[in-house]
Order: C-alpha cells, then sequence, then structure tokens
C-alpha cells in the first residue's frame, strides 16, 4: 500500500501533521515535487520544526526519505536544513536519497525570481523568492544543472559559466562570479555524494521487498501549474500525477490518494480566491489559526470553506478521503459559512473554471452552518465532538464528494479523530 498525501486547496492545509502522522506505517517517505518553497510544520515532543526541503518523515528513526528527480533542490538550503535537524539531535545519516536527476536551484535563480516579479508589477506572482521557478525554467529550457552534474568538475564548470553569463546579462550587472560557484558546488556535491541515486530504482527495489511508501506532496491541488489558477501557481505538478513524473513510480505504485484540506480556506501570494474574507472575520481566522506563512512569514489570506475547490481536488487526483485540518480554528463561532457553488454572471457554476478570468468574475454561493461553542480542540473522538462540528463535517463530505478519515483538532499529533470504518484505517492495518 503507497498513499499520496496531497494538498486539495492551496497549499498551507496542513500536510507537514498529516505526513508525520502516517510515517510509521511506511518504510519510505517520498518528496516529488517543489523544492524548499514549501514549509512542512510539525510539533513533534513539544518542538515545532518547520520542514523545507526534506521530507516529514526524517523527524522519525529509520524511516527513509527521498528528495525525487521533480524536486528543484537548493544545496545551501539543503545543508541549512540538515544542520537544524542535527542541533535537535536529529541525523539524516544514510537515511536521505537524493535523486542525481534532480535540478539544482542556484544564486542565480534566486536573483531571477526577484527580478521576474519586479517585472510584473501589480501582476506578480507573490513568490516565495526562492528561485523556484527560474530554476524548473531551466529544466524546462535544458539548461539547468543537476545533481548528477555535480560530479563532472569540467562539463559544470562550462554550464555554470554560460548560465552565469546569462543571468548577467538579464540582471544588467556581473556581480556573480562563476568560478568561486563551481567550487562551492564541487564541495557541495562531495558532501552530497553518499545519498545521491537512481531514485526510480530505488523505489522499484524497496517496493518489491514489500515496503511501503508515502509520497509527500508540496503545495496544493491549486497551485499546480497546470491545473492551479495560472499563472498564480507554483512552478510544478503538484498534483497526484507530479508523483509518477516526479520520481520514475508508475501509476498503478500509488494506491491510495490521499486529500488534506483545512476547515477553511487560505492561500499567500497573489491570484484569485472566491472566498475571501476582509475584516474582523478574517482576521479572526488569520490570528486564531495563526495563519502566517511556514517559509516566508507572510500573512495568508484566509476564507470559508469552498466546496468547489475541494470537490475539484477529488476530481483531478482521485481521493479516495480528506484529511480535514484546523478544525478547532472554527470554534466559538456563531455560524459557519460554506461555499456550494459560483455564480458567474447569470450562470451557477459547480465545476471550478480552469480559466482565472471567469474565476475573478465568480461570486461564491453560500451555505449558513451553525458554529458550536464547545471547543473541540485535542477531541480525539468523532462522538466527542458537538454535534454541530460533527453535522459540519459530515457536510463537508456531502459537499467534497469523498469521505472524510481524519479530523486534525489541533497541532500535536495526538490531536487527530481517526474515523472509524475509513479507507484510511484500512490502509494504515494494510
Ligand atoms: P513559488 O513556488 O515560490 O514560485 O511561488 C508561487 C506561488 O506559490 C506563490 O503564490 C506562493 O505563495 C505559492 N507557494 C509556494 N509554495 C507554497 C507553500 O508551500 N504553501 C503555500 N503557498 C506556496
Amino acid at each position: 500500500m503507497n498513499v499520496a498525501v496531497i494538498g486539495a486547496q492551496w497549499g498551507d492545509e496542513g500536510k507537514g501533521k498529516i505526513v508525520d502522522l502516517l510515517t510509521p506505517h511506511f518504510q519510505v517517505v517520498a518528496r516529488y515535487q517543489g523544492g524548499h518553497n514549501a514549509g512542512h510544520t510539525v510539533l513533534a515532543g513539544g518542538t515545532r520544526f518547520v520542514l523545507h526541503l526534506i521530507p516529514s518523515g526524517i523527524l522519525h528513526p529509520g524511516i527513509r526519505c527521498v528528495i525525487g528527480n521533480g524536486v528543484v533542490v537548493d544545496p545551501d538550503a539543503l545543508f541549512q536544513e540538515i544542520e537544524t535537524l542535527a542541533e535537535y539531535g536529529i541525523e539524516v545519516d544514510d537515511r536521505l536519497v537524493i535523486s542525481d536527476k534532480a535540478h539544482l536551484i542556484l544564486p542565480y535563480h534566486r536573483d531571477l525570481d526577484l527580478l521576474n516579479e519586479a517585472r510584473r508589477g501589480d501582476r506578480k506572482i507573490g513568490t516565495t523568492s526562492r528561485g523556484i521557478g527560474p530554476a524548473y525554467e531551466d529544466k524546462v529550457g535544458r539548461r539547468g544543472i543537476r545533481v548528477g552534474d555535480l560530479f563532472e568538475a569540467t562539463s559544470l564548470a562550462e554550464q555554470v559559466r554560460e548560465n552565469v553569463h546569462a543571468r548577467n546579462r538579464l540582471v544588467g550587472d556581473s556581480a556573480l562570479e562563476w568560478r568561486p560557484l563551481v567550487e562551492h558546488l564541487l564541495a557541495h556535491g562531495e558532501r552530497m555524494r553518499p545519498w545521491v541515486t537512481d531514485v526510480s530504482v530505488f523505489l522499484a527495489e524497496a517496493m518489491k521487498r514489500g515496503e511501503r511508501i508515502m509520497f509527500e506532496g508540496a503545495q496544493g491541488t491549486l497551485l499546480d501549474i497546470d491545473h492551479g489558477t495560472y499563472p498564480y501557481v507554483t512552478s510544478s505538478n503538484s498534483t497526484v500525477g507530479g508523483a509518477c513524473t516526479g520520481l520514475g513510480v508508475p501509476p498503478r505504485a500509488v494506491t491510495g490518494v490521499l486529500g488534506v484540506a483545512k476547515a477553511y480556506t487560505t492561500r499567500v501570494g497573489g491570484g484569485p480566491l472566491p472566498t475571501e474574507l476582509t475584516g474582523p472575520m478574517a482576521e479572526r481566522l488569520r490570528e486564531t489559526g495563526q495563519e502566517y506563512g511556514a517559509s516566508t512569514g507572510r500573512p495568508r489570506r484566509c476564507g470559508w470553506y469552498d466546496a468547489v475547490t475541494v470537490r475539484y481536488s477529488v476530481r483531478v487526483n482521485g481521493l479516495d478521503s480528506l484529511a480535514l485540518t484546523k478544525l478547532d480554528v472554527l470554534d466559538g463561532l456563531p455560524q459557519i459559512l460554506v461555499c456550494t457553488a459560483y455564480k458567474c454572471g447569470d450562470q451557477v457554476l459547480t465545476e471550478f473554471p480552469g480559466d482565472i478570468r471567469v474565476l475573478s468574475t465568480c461570486r461564491p454561493i453560500y451555505e449558513t452552518l451553525p458554529g458550536w461553542s464547545r471547543p473541540t480542540r485535542g477531541i480525539r473522538r468523532f462522538e466527542e465532538l458537538p454535534a454541530e462540528a460533527q453535522a459540519y463535517v459530515r457536510r463537508l463530505e456531502e459537499l467534497s464528494g469523498v469521505p472524510v478519515g481524519i479530523v486534525s483538532t489541533g497541532s500535536e499529533r495526538e490531536d487527530t479523530v481517526f474515523r472509524e470504518g475509513s479507507i484510511v484505517g484500512s490502509w494504515l492495518e494494510a
């Protein structure tokens, strides 16, 4: 049984906690896309870890963690993360596996990210400024530098020289020198060498031995380069298909798909957010939910749960079940709104429109549900949730079209409800 864990909204759904929670049932956790733009927050033993590049499974002894070919790796960020983990007594040792085909994020990608954003003016994406987009541009433009290139000094020097010159022409200065960068990269390569391998072979062998793999998605479905709110998206396939291309595993290797959705909606950066709130209710969700970017600290935009977007994620990813997070953030609200469809001109849309020009004309159609006054925080059994909270979860199941197998009621691992009879339980037992 291999399960993909996918963000069903615009990222920051709480995937870090869910992956961490399920990890003891797997032997391998594999990241397949994105880079250190991600910020997976895990609270373990009273310590708050924010993992950006290394799969969250690293917090569990014995679990092997894979960075696939679909990931873009900033070697400086990677070693910084390894050092931070070491400060907490977590050694990656031989548990880390990195694809030789993963592309590198180099300092010029960060410069170009900032330059691209400045050029877009009002239409800026609001990227994390980590160089993600430019690194993927180089990959698709067939001039990228891959992890495996770090071991060939002569050709590496040539590639870096060409790319740095191109960067200097674009940025309009010659501040970046290629020779020191090559030296720096060769040293990084030597440190990385023991972890670098053909990930497709590694995973095929693991599966042959009967080991279980969790595919850890980063960002969310609506940030997918193809299926998200283009151009206000990240530059990779965060939907389930990315797991196959980003790791070199066949589609049948993904035997279960769990979507993670917040009990409301957030987004960080530009682009449409149909249920966006302003004023005191937005503040209330932001402060109670601590909705500030785990990577950049930016305040997140907040809105009501949007069943249209989650239904879309169910379709695109074939979600079997949802993990609903941060239910406790809604504690104490007298009533809660849920978007069931969009009104666009005279039309009522129940399918998420792929074109943001259409989406930006849409207004949410809301259903109002009663809130609950008794706190849900820390509750671990579904029957113990206030009746209104149970009804809220059940209504989201109906509207989203899939059962909610997990409800998260707080940031600690233990603050979690596993629904009885859910498919998630059968995955974990199998
Ligand atoms: P980039 O991935 O840095 O290029 O940013 C593109 C868009 O994706 C921006 O709107 C970012 O805020 C958003 N984004 C990237 N990574 C994350 C994430 O991990 N959580 C939420 N939003 C993200």
